[in-house]
């Protein structure tokens, strides 16, 4: 019997020698020709209505008939993650799509569904492959059967930026395998608000950190974006990410100084990276919605950094600029500005089609702009080779995802990302003294591990922290006292549960944090669309948490998060805290091996984690006035500052020097300085280079990350570490935004956090 795959290739072959019947086959379908004529030739094959298609996408069959069955049409108004199309069904976009009509699906999920749509494309007049959009966010992971690395924000503490690499690249061949080819990630936003949900899909709240895990992000989905490849999409552009009052979308009023200085660079960095597409973000900026914004799209994206590849709206954001933010008077006033302004691709649905070929045909948009559009979007389906590779083969897709080399890659990564803040020496847990061990909190046994932007995975593939301990010590009782999943609805009668359980322990761990789960959207504390007003732990956590830690026995909390949480209490009270973010599927494991020492931690925090929401915003690389009146009656400083993690050695800095103290503007110095791991283990160190600018005729941060490198130390082995001070990281702005290094002073500071008290410092002279 034939398989469907089978069954694609050969009604594949018909459509191919159907279209070579009386000659010789159309230039765009000669895989040798140059990308360039290949576009042109099909661009003048087609219709406008076929043109204006392929600047749209629609969700996935499977999705809309899940959600017109479980939705209101008054659901869909503030569902930023499910969709359907009132008054047309699944059938309509099957027959859209085998018309010619559609560029693109996101929210396909399964290889077949994905084979299936890809045959209905193929069967259009041109055959003309759709392009499958997927926030493969940390691995393909909103896919089932997928391998789950750690969120963003738990990559970046690893400061690991080959690690990066090999994720995307790992992503890439599972997205591939199950026709998927284009991912909505990296997000390089720059996270200054701990209160916006969705921090834990960046890589914190550095630039220049952002902007070296994006550009390897990019490099390993992109390659040189051929067959073996997925399209990367840094997003979203710009300023989201800092909203007036932490909310996801709220309008953002950012000055040009700080869009250029904070948020722009990650995004310059993955253009220069070879990023190929970019998504604009939901909010508004300095009263400009960015679906609408030409400045950022032509004038900065395009003009200034030679953007090359194509934009895409973000969820209905177009039709917001009518329904939400009313610059726009309808829907198709909206779609006219947004194309105007500089958007190649609508993410997603109906009516697009029907008003933007009427925009044309009134003369209010050129067909030459649709052209361009339309350019870029088949210049990169030619280069991912989708007309000669349009499926997937369902018999070999498992052979690729979930395989061995990847699960290993995401325990390595769930090993490097947990952060430890805390330890009075009751880590790592000696099983000889500890024999019955206390496991509570919610966190403890769920696959919220797996974080934000997951699907559920099989049992088999994820490892709870509860699995974890029970494999690393299987000689301890571990006792575990269910908390339930849902932080909101626990039960106080299971909190004391755990605290009577408690006092007939050796020790207790608990397992708290925030719920990411995106199945039970609703149910959330944390992650897209989940923003909160404060950033303590929610429900009875911090009941738990002290009751459990009244028994007098040592309580060790990890948080399981994609915020930075204010746990004042617990930090100062508790004798050991570790922060493992969202660790991915053996993210349970890497905590296990590291509570009991199997792993050396060695993550470092890739955000400030601020006492509470009052101190916000807290980050590292603040003005120098920022503290010059400090809070009256509680402390300015963070909780945990950047650039922080424990391991279970301590590594000792000695020797800074540097090769000139005196340089003109464009040479470079070598600082060097000694790292000694004084303990008893093998390690990793994060050594970290910070620079500031003394004086400087506008304002700059006290410090700024410029530079880092991870360091394997054997126990008593000491490496010498070389950084270059090139003159780019001298730069700023000058009053009139103009890059600029100026003489003076330059304070350069190295060592294992971004604490003053941890640096050491000398100085150099520019001339
Ligand atoms: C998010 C994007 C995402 C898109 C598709 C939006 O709500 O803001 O980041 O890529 O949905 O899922």
């Amino acid at each position: 019997m034939m398989n469907f795959s089978n069954f694609l290739l050969l009604s594949f072959s018909v459509v191919m020698t159907a279209s070579c019947i009386g000659g010789r086959p159309p230039l765009y379908k000669d895989a040798s020709a140059p990308v360039e004529k290949r576009v042109e030739d099909l661009l003048s094959r087609m219709t406008l209505e076929e043109k204006v298609g392929q600047m749209n996408q629609f969700v996935g069959l499977e999705h809309i008939r899940k959600n017109e069955a479980s939705l209101s049409a008054e659901d869909l108004k503030n569902n930023t993650a499910n969709a359907f199309y009132p008054g047309f069904t699944a059938d309509s976009v099957a027959e859209w799509t085998r018309q010619g009509l559609v560029g693109s699906f996101l929210h396909v999920l399964t290889i077949e569904e994905a084979n299936y749509l890809q045959s209905l494309a193929m069967q259009s007049r041109l055959g003309i492959p759709v392009i499958f959009g997927i926030d493969a966010i940390h691995g393909n992971a909103n896919a089932p059967d997928n391998t789950v690395y750690p969120t963003n924000i738990g990559l970046a503490s690893t400061f690991d930026t080959d690690l990066a690499y090999r994720i995307a690249r790992e992503t890439a061949a599972e997205m591939r395998a199950m026709n998927m080819h284009w991912t909505f990630n990296p997000n390089v936003e720059v996270a200054r608000d701990p209160r916006w949900g969705r921090v834990g899909e960046t890589y914190g709240e550095d630039p220049y950190l952002v902007s070296r895990m994006g550009v390897e992000t990019v490099k390993g989905y992109q390659e040189d974006l051929s067959s073996d490849d997925v399209l990367a999409c840094i997003k979203h552009f710009a300023g989201g990410s800092q909203p007036i009052n932490g909310t996801n979308g709220s309008p953002t009023d950012l000055s040009e100084r700080t869009l250029r200085e904070v948020f722009f660079p990650p995004f310059e960095a993955g253009v220069q990276a070879g990023a190929m597409s970019l998504m604009t973000a939901h909010n508004e900026l300095n009263g400009i919605p960015c679906h609408s914004n030409e400045w950022l799209m032509e004038d900065v994206a395009r003009g200034e950094w030679g953007f090359k590849g194509f934009t895409v709206s973000d969820w209905m954001d177009i039709e917001h600029l009518y329904d939400l933010h009313a610059v726009a008077e309808n829907l198709k006033e909206a779609f006219c500005q947004s194309i105007m302004a500089g958007m190649d691709m609508h993410m997603h649905g109906v009516y697009w089609n029907e008003y933007v070929c009427e925009l044309v045909r009134e003369g209010r948009i050129p067909e030459s702009r649709i052209d361009e559009s339309v350019r870029r979007i088949l210049g990169v389906k030619f280069r991912l080779g989708l007309f000669e590779q349009p499926y997937a083969d369902e018999e070999t897709t498992m052979d690729v995802r979930l395989c061995d080399g990847h699960r290993k890659t995401a325990l390595e990564a769930a090993r490097k990302s947990v952060v430890l803040l805390k330890n009075d020496g009751v880590l790592p847990i000696d099983p000889q003294q500890c024999r019955r061990v206390l496991v509570t909190g919610i966190n403890a046994d769920d696959h919220n591990i797996l974080g934000d932007w997951s699907a559920d995975q099989k049992p088999e593939n994820v490892v709870t922290v509860l699995e974890g301990l029970r494999a690393v010590s299987p000689e301890t009782d571990f006792v575990f006292v269910d908390q339930g999943w849902n932080p909101r609805t626990m039960s106080r009668s299971q909190v004391d549960k755990a605290a009577s359980v408690a006092r007939n322990c050796d020790l207790n761990i608990v397992v708290a944090g925030e719920y990411m789960y995106r199945g039970r959207w609703t149910e959330r504390t944390s992650g897209e669309d989940t923003d909160r007003s404060d950033i303590d732990l929610v429900g009875l956590q911090n009941e738990l948490i002290r009751k459990v830690a009244a028994s007098g026995k040592p309580t060790v909390l990890v948080l399981i998060s994609g915020r930075p949480l204010g746990v004042e209490w617990a930090a100062e009270h508790l004798p050991a805290l570790v922060n493992a973010w969202e660790p991915g599927m053996y993210g349970g494991q890497a905590v296990a091996e590291i509570l009991y020492g199997k792993v050396n931690p060695s993550g470092k925090l890739a955000v400030t984690i601020p006492r509470s929401v009052g101190q916000v915003q807290m980050i590292y690389n603040h003005k120098p006035s920022q503290y010059f009146h400090p809070y009256s009656g509680t402390p300015s400083t963070p909780l945990y500052p950047f650039g922080f993690g424990l391991s279970y050695n301590k590594y000792e800095y000695s020797d800074m020097n540097m090769d000139k103290p005196d340089i003109s503007a464009k040479d470079s110095v070598k600082v060097s300085v000694k790292v000694r791991n004084a303990g008893a283990m093998s390690g990793e160190e994060i050594v970290q280079l910070y620079i500031r600018d003394r004086f400087s005729s506008v304002t700059r941060p006290v410090k700024e990350l410029k530079d880092f490198v991870r360091v394997p130390l054997e126990p008593g082995e000491t490496k010498t570490v070389e950084f270059t001070v090139t003159p780019d990281k001298l730069e700023f702005l000058d009053r009139n935004l103009r890059p600029t290094v100026e003489p003076g002073e330059f304070i350069v500071m190295v060592g294992p956090s971004s604490s003053d008290d941890d640096l050491l410092k000398a100085s150099f002279h520019v001339h």
